[in-house]
């Protein structure tokens, strides 16, 4: 327990000289009482033992005793204790009374884990923030002072368990050799409560265990287990079990030997179960080599056609851990149907921390409000009363032992974890949902935001504007109506790439085409998705007329004209949320702007670079995804904005030296599809244009490519002074010009008069070309 009078702050109400001290006796004076239940009756002994508690549940109370005021935090267990103690410390820091505390919490659900996506190589799949606190070289870090301080965040939201690499899983990891290395991680955890948790490669028994086999039904596969799980419980006596990834984006499974995922799974957890392991199954099982032609084929249906009939085949340790969405943890996706579908199975809900899809921690993006949507959906299963997920999760619908959350949060060296500020109240916000899923976001917030900047009543308020918006936002200026995220789906995830989603067989189709858009899933037309709901929520998405709006093109395919809900029609829905998102981005840069001071200085500069580059990436968004629709549908935008750039002067049309114009791919990530890049790599260029516009103060907007093979450096004169300079050495996720690696530079307050020459200079380095889009001029307001 003494770590935690790190935690204690100077507000807690305890005085004299021997506050804030710990000893394992009763105090004769007033004192606050940590321990187990077992502990506290030994020191209390007329002690009222509360009863209420499940494993890991806590009671905070008030007692007197011969004279004394006692608080005493108590639980069935010491990780019960610390999770009280942490909410201690989170009620201090939050300054709420403490005089008449009492009350008690139990866990929403028993598994409460992250998943870390880490290489052994140090690399994180998905991972935004640095290389892995947990390995490098091929070994388990030197250093695991990061692994024991993030043990210590994940049990300060209640977490209690982490696998540390990747699903795409390594063989090597569960061999003799790096057992006293797992060991090592599970020491750093085991104060905190963290049980360790691995990744497994289903082949392991061939690739490492020297059999020519891993059929699931083979003695010797079944032996090959049990004897891995023996050794690493003689190792690790609280190790935690295995997460599986089979027959999934070319992971081998026991599709190899005509055998069932239920095979599959059993063989493991029959090897972990006397050890009281869990084996979780990952439901994230489909066919990447789908025929695209084939209208009926949807990847949607995957985890219900895998995994349905197999309820009830199941051993008992085994949970299915379902993505909260039927395809990849896009931006807007219905619940999975396998969650209400599973009676006789443990099943987990898996959600993503990590912003693969939602802006990978340069975007803010506060996940929070879509994953209550899906938490609190009620996909009216076969049961009495009210089925939302949550509660199917939690395995309260079907009385099964072993089900929660688990967020893959890939958090790395970065030293606020996560890259980006704002990120962390995603990572809180998964802990105190799978705590407690009855939270709201706003609370949730709220919390987060007072603990993380205190108690400004203005820095909270504009924080809270921004995170409570962010999703919507960010939906808004990236994937219309359920379509999917739009981007680039074969590559890195994050900038635009419309049609990167079509013509192959990953599935993730939105079938734009020049008449309409999105994918028909109905029973009465379409894949028959829709029919893996029950009747209720079926006939909910099967009819359009009480369809979402916001999941219209996931369900159903309909021409740009079809009218929403509100009267609007679904083009100029888009052409409407893509430029209005894009605002809202640029707005919250003057709301954060307004707190400096308020802030400490380098959290205040980090969170505005972060938001003025956000603001600049939102108009890369808005404008491929307007330009691509508005040429496919050929229906203009009645506000006349998609299309027509009145500020904008495009690259390739000014007076070029140095500089020649390229086309763009995909061409809907450059304005008008072209740029210019230096005719010599390490060489220099200049485009240049003489202002004809009127006298006055101007923002000039520089659109550039920042590509990761090279820093080039910019200059921007006016009449022959220098204006700005600067170097593109952010590390962007593409080495070409595209969306990935548009970025925008915007110089402030410049003063133009007619006919002054208004001249970008780049300098290319290695691949780098100094490739530049198009300068925009606007009237400074500021
Ligand atoms: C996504 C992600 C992969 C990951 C996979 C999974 O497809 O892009 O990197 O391996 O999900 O969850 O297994």
């Amino acid at each position: 327990m003494k770590p935690l009078l790190l935690g204690l702050p100077r507000a807690l109400p305890v005085t004299g000289a021997g506050a804030k001290r710990t000893e394992s006796a009763l105090p004769g004076e007033n004192a606050v009482l940590l321990g187990t239940i077992e502990q506290i009756k030994l020191q209390l002994p007329g002690w009222e033992v509360p009863t209420n508690l499940s494993e890991d549940g806590w009671c905070a109370t008030q007692v007197r005793h011969a004279g004394h005021h006692c608080l005493v935090i108590t639980s069935q267990t010491d990780r019960g204790v610390l999770y009280g103690v942490f909410e201690l410390l989170r009620k201090i820091t939050l300054n709420q009374p403490l005089a008449r505390w009492n009350e008690h919490q139990n866990p929403c659900a028993p598994v409460r884990m992250i998943n870390q996506w880490d290489n052994l190589d140090g690399s994180i799949e998905r991972g935004y923030a640095g290389k892995s606190i947990f390995w490098e070289n091929g070994h388990i870090a030197s250093d695991l002072t990061r692994v024991g301080n993030y043990a210590r965040l994940m049990a300060s939201v209640g977490i209690n368990a982490c696998a540390i690499n990747n699903v795409n899983a390594d063989p090597r990891v569960i061999t003799t050799p790096y057992l006293p290395e797992l060991k090592k991680v599970a020491a750093a955890f085991r104060p905190w409560g963290v049980r360790l948790v691995v990744c497994i490669d289903f082949s392991s028994p061939k690739k490492t265990g020297g059999l020519d086999s891993f059929d699931p039904l083979d003695p010797r596969v079944q032996e090959f287990w049990k004897s891995r799980a023996e050794e690493i419980y003689t190792q690790i006596p609280d190790f935690g079990g295995f997460v599986l990834k089979a027959d999934s984006e070319g992971r081998l499974g026991p599709s190899a030997y005509g055998r069932t995922h239920a095979d599959a799974a059993n063989v493991i957890a029959r090897a972990l179960k006397p050890h009281g392991g869990l084996l979780f199954y990952r439901g994230f099982v489909y066919d990447h080599h789908m025929d695209w032609r084939n209208p009926k084929n949807d990847r949607a249906r995957a985890a219900y056609d895998n995994f349905a009939g197999l309820d009830r085949k199941f051993d008992q340790n085994v949970v299915i851990q379902i993505k909260n969405g039927p395809i990849d943890f896009q931006v807007r996706e219905p619940a999975s149907p396998l969650f209400g579908t599973l009676e006789k199975t443990s099943e987990a809900i898996e959600l993503q921390i990590t912003q693969e899809y939602t802006g990978q921690q340069r975007h803010l993006c506060y996940l929070v409000p879509m994953w209550k949507e899906t938490l609190d959906f009620d996909l009216h299963a076969r049961a009495a009363g009210g089925t939302p997920v949550k509660a199917l999760v939690a395995g309260n619908v079907f009385h099964q032992p072993h089900g929660g959350f688990i967020g893959v949060a890939n958090v790395g060296r970065d030293t606020n974890w996560l890259g980006h500020h704002m990120a962390m109240a995603n990572l809180y916000g998964f802990g105190r949902l799978a705590w407690n899923p009855d939270l709201s976001a706003g609370q949730i917030e709220a919390e987060w935001a007072e603990l993380t900047f205190g108690s400004d009543r203005k820095v909270l308020e504009t924080v809270k504007q921004m995170q409570l918006a962010s999703w919507r936002v960010y939906e808004n200026y990236t994937g219309p109506l359920g379509a999917g995220g739009l981007t680039d789906i074969i590559g890195v995830h994050y900038g635009p790439g419309i049609e990167s989603s079509e013509r192959n067989g990953w599935g993730q189709w939105h079938r734009a085409d020049q008449q309409g858009i999105g994918m028909d899933r109905t029973t009465a037309t379409g894949t028959g998705f829709i029919g893996q709901y029950s009747l209720v929520v079926a006939g909910r998405y099967e009819s359009l007329k009480t369809c979402p709006d916001e999941l219209l093109l996931f369900f159903h395919h309909v021409p740009y004209g079809y009218r929403l809900h509100p009267g609007n029609t679904v083009i100029q829905h888009i052409y409407d949320t893509h430029y209005r998102g894009a605002a809202e981005v640029l707005d919250w840069v003057s709301q954060w702007k307004s707190l400096k001071g308020r802030v400490d200085d380098q959290r205040f500069e980090d969170v505005l670079a972060s938001l003025e580059y956000q603001a600049g990436h939102a108009v890369v968004w808005r404008d491929a995804v307007c330009q691509w629709f508005l040429k496919q549908s050929g229906i203009p935008d009645k506000r006349g904005r998609a299309g027509h750039y009145t500020n904008r002067i495009e690259a390739e049309a000014m007076k070029l030296d140095g500089y020649e114009s390229i086309a763009i791919n995909p061409w809907e990530t450059a304005s008008g599809g072209r740029a210019v890049q230096c005719v010599v790599s390490n060489g220099t260029g200049s485009a240049t244009v003489t202002w004809q516009g009127k006298l006055g103060w101007f923002n000039l907007h520089v659109q550039y490519f920042d590509e990761n093979d090279g820093i080039s450096c910019f200059r921007v004169l006016v009449s022959g002074q220098v204006v700005d300079q600067w170097d593109a050495a952010d590390v962007l996720p593409s080495n070409l010009p595209n969306g990935h690696t548009s970025t925008r530079r915007t110089v402030r307050g410049v003063a133009l008069r007619p006919g002054d020459e208004i001249q970008i200079e780049g300098r290319a380095d290695a691949g780098e070309r100094a490739c530049l889009d198009y300068l925009e001029i606007e009237p400074a307001h500021e």
